[in-house]
């Protein structure tokens, strides 16, 4: 398996930890192939790591990376309170998707890869794939999932080919959801069908319900001083980072680090296009 994932904000986050951690303990709540574990541990000394992550696949791949004195977690970072992990000093939530499961993963991420079966599970084994829920979803299930996860605000038509299509022949692969799409050989960036990819995988591994049960516990289980730093890639994720920050600020419980969010700097995003997109909003537990 090639290690492709570029760490995004890395210095950015490194100098958040120097100025503000005061506990010498880091988990990465989304390991993936350890990019930033593996940054932060050449940069920090005298720290100990851990780290989560739902794929036991790119766990794999980020031990041959980080070494092993590193205690890594197979399970979603929403459940970090059952964990000694959840007393560590300072913690990255990197949300989303790895280089990996774009390119490596045979688990249909991606519209460029219509050969490969429509899973996107994350955790690869458990759960509806994206193809049961194309075939199981009633219409306002659709409606709700391409509306919230992705902001598609008339997704009338989609549905309306989508239960035509899955009368004739179920969803299977990446192809049988590209016939949806005409145009789809030509298209980049926010297209109907990068939204739709989007939609489905946020909806598969049901990423707003773990991100916001993580919130609802940095009420609970984080020691003071304890340094969050999260990393979003579209507003949903971003809105709810944010609301949850206000809430927490506003019940004495959070100091907000930066007002606004950090982006990359030009420079990061001519070298890692995939970086363009990422919001950084960080707080200190009081
Ligand atoms: C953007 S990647 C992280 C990349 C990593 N920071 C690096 O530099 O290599 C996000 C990772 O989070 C994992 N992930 C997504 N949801 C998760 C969850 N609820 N709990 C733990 N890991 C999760 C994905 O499997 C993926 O590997």
């Amino acid at each position: 398996m090639m290690v492709t994932h570029i760490p995004v904000l890395k210095e950015e986050i490194l100098q958040f930890i120097r100025d503000h951690a005061t506990i010498k303990s880091f988990c990465d709540c989304t390991l993936g192939e350890g990019g930033h574990t593996r940054f932060l541990k050449d940069e920090l000394e005298g720290w100990t790591f851990s780290g989560f992550d739902r794929d036991s696949l790119i766990i794999e791949s980020a031990l041959k990376r980080i070494g092993d004195d590193v205690d890594v977690i197979n399970d979603s970072y929403e459940n970090v309170d059952k964990y000694p992990a959840s007393d560590s000093g300072v913690f990255l939530l990197d949300l989303g998707i790895s280089m990996f499961h774009y390119k490596d993963s045979k688990r249909g991420f991606t519209f460029t890869r219509p050969e490969e079966p429509l899973d996107m599970r994350y955790s690869h084994i458990s759960g509806p794939t994206a193809a049961d829920i194309l075939n199981e979803y009633t219409p306002i299930q659709l409606e709700t999932m391409l509306m919230d996860n992705a902001d598609i605000y008339r997704p009338g038509y989609f549905i309306e080919k989508i239960m035509k299509t899955r009368k004739e022949t179920p969803f299977s692969t990446v192809s049988d959801l590209l016939s949806l799409f005409p145009s789809h050989g030509k298209v980049r960036g926010n297209h109907p069908l990068t939204l739709f990819f989007q939609a489905l995988r946020i909806e598969v591994n049901q990423e707003f319900n773990h991100l916001e049960t993580f919130l609802s516990k940095m009420n609970v289980f984080p020691r003071s001083d304890a340094l969050f730093i999260f990393i979003s890639y579209h507003s949903g994720e971003d809105r709810r980072i944010k609301q949850s920050f206000r809430e927490m600020r506003d019940a004495n419980r959070l100091k907000i680090i930066n007002k606004r969010v950090v982006k990359p700097a030009w420079e990061e995003v001519q070298k890692n296009r995939a970086s363009r997109s990422a919001k950084l909003r960080a707080g200190i537990i009081i």
